[in-house]
C-alpha cells in the first residue's frame, strides 16, 4: 500500500493531482503532437493516415465526426476548422445519438471518431456502423493500439502522452492539433488555402506551445479568482465561434470535478433564456479574444453587466475594454482566431482545478465518473 502511495506520488512529478501535472504538460504534449508532422519550411503537413487515403477525403461528401463527452467539444473545434478551411461539410455528433437513430451514411462520408481511450463503447459502436455502411472510417485517438485505432480504417494519434486525471485536459488541446494539421493538409490538397495562408497557419502553429506555457503563468491569478467563486452553485460560459465550444468544454470541466452547477452557451444565445438566470449571484465566464466577434461579445458583456453578473473574462493580452467591464481579465497571448481555443482553454482548465481543490474535492478521480467508459 505504502509502496503504492510513492509510486504515485513519484508519477506526479511534483504536482499534487495529475489533472494540474496533465495541464502543465500541454506546452509539450502539443509539441509531441505535430512534431514530425509539420513542416513550416517547407510549407508541407506530413500525415500518412491521410496522404495513405487521400482519395477518400477529397471525393468525401461529407465528413461526419463522433466522440463523447470532451471528445466530442474537440469534434465541434474541428467543424469550424475543416469547413472554414476545407470546405468539406461537417456533422458533429454524440456517439450515442448516432449510433441509435438511422442515421444517412453512404459511401461517399467520411467518419472521424474521436476518443483519447479508443474504448468508449458508443464510440466504437459508431464506428461499426459506419463501417457496415460504407464509410471511410478515420480514428484521432491517444491510446495507442486501443480499441479504436484497430477497428479504424486509418488514424493519426495525439501523442499526449498517458492521461491519468479522469478530466480531460491535455487530450483535448492535442485533440484540437491534430484535426487542425488534419484540415491544413486537405485545405492544401484541395486547394482551398493558398501557400502563403498556410505558411501563416503553420508558423502560429509552431508558436503554440510557447503561448500555451505563456497562459499558464497567469497561475496565481486565476487561483485568486477561484478563492472568490469557489462557494457559487452556478456558473455560465459563454463564447462564439471557435470559443463556443471551448465555452462548453469549461463548464464540462467545472461539472466534471468541482460539482458546481454549469452551462455552456453560444453567447448570443444567452438572450433566448439563459438571461433569465442572470443575477448578481450568477458570475458568467466569457471569452472574448480580439479576433472572432469580439465587438459583438463585448455588447453581451454589457447586457451581462447591466443585470448585475459578476464577469471573468478571458481576453487578449493588453486588451483595455473588456478590462473596464468586467470584474476579473485573465490575459491569452495574441494568435490567429482559428488557434484560440488551444490557448483560451487553458485558464479554464486552471479555473475548474483550483475551484475543486478548495471545495475538497478528489480532482483526478470525480465521484460518478470514469476514464474511459466501456459499457453503454
Ligand atoms: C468519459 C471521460 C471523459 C471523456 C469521455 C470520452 O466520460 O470521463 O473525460 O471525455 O469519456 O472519452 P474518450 O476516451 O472516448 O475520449
Amino acid at each position: 500500500q505504502e509502496l503504492q502511495l510513492n509510486l504515485e506520488e513519484i508519477e506526479k512529478g511534483g504536482y499534487d493531482h495529475f489533472m494540474l501535472k496533465e495541464i502543465y504538460e500541454q506546452p509539450k504534449a502539443i509539441q509531441d503532437t505535430y512534431r514530425g508532422r509539420l513542416l513550416a519550411d517547407e510549407g508541407l503537413i506530413k500525415m500518412a493516415g491521410i496522404d495513405q487515403n487521400l482519395e477518400r477525403f477529397l471525393n468525401a461528401d461529407r465528413i461526419i465526426i463522433v466522440a463523447c463527452g470532451t471528445s466530442w467539444h474537440a469534434g465541434l473545434v474541428a467543424e469550424y476548422i475543416f469547413e472554414d478551411l476545407t470546405r468539406i461539410p461537417v456533422e458533429v455528433e454524440y456517439a450515442s445519438e448516432f449510433r441509435y437513430r438511422n442515421p444517412v451514411i453512404t459511401e461517399k462520408d467520411v467518419l472521424i471518431a474521436i476518443s483519447q481511450s479508443g474504448e468508449t463503447a458508443d464510440t466504437l459502436a459508431a464506428i461499426k456502423l459506419a463501417k457496415e455502411k460504407g464509410a471511410f472510417v478515420f480514428g484521432v485517438c491517444n491510446v495507442v493500439g486501443s480499441s479504436i485505432a484497430r477497428e479504424t480504417h486509418a488514424g493519426a494519434y495525439t501523442h499526449a502522452g498517458p492521461e491519468i486525471g479522469v478530466a480531460s485536459t491535455k487530450a483535448f488541446t492535442t485533440q484540437i492539433t491534430v484535426l487542425t494539421l488534419m484540415a491544413l493538409k486537405l485545405a492544401q490538397e484541395k486547394g482551398t488555402i493558398n501557400k502563403t495562408q498556410l505558411h501563416e497557419f503553420l508558423v502560429e502553429m509552431e508558436a503554440i506551445p510557447k503561448k500555451v506555457e505563456k497562459s499558464l503563468e497567469y497561475n496565481a491569478l486565476v487561483e485568486q479568482i477561484s478563492d472568490v467563486y469557489k462557494d457559487s452553485s452556478n456558473c455560465l460560459y459563454l463564447g462564439r465561434g471557435y470559443n463556443f465550444p471551448v465555452a462548453l468544454e469549461g463548464a464540462l470541466k467545472l461539472k466534471e470535478i468541482s460539482y458546481i452547477h454549469a452551462e455552456g452557451y453560444p453567447a448570443a444565445e444567452m438572450k433566448h433564456g439563459p438571461i433569465a438566470l442572470i443575477d448578481e449571484q450568477m458570475p458568467v465566464i466569457v471569452i472574448a479574444t480580439r479576433k472572432g466577434h469580439y465587438e459583438k461579445v463585448v455588447s453581451n458583456i454589457q447586457e451581462i453587466k447591466s443585470r448585475k453578473a459578476r464577469i471573468i473574462a478571458i481576453v487578449t493580452e493588453g486588451d483595455e475594454v473588456v478590462k473596464n467591464l468586467a470584474d476579473h481579465v485573465i490575459e491569452v497571448p495574441e494568435v490567429m482566431e482559428a488557434l484560440t481555443p488551444l490557448l483560451t482553454t487553458i485558464p479554464l482548465q486552471l479555473l475548474s482545478y483550483h475551484i475543486a481543490v478548495m471545495r475538497g474535492c478528489n480532482v483526478d478521480q470525480p465521484r460518478n465518473l470514469a476514464k474511459s467508459v466501456t459499457v453503454e
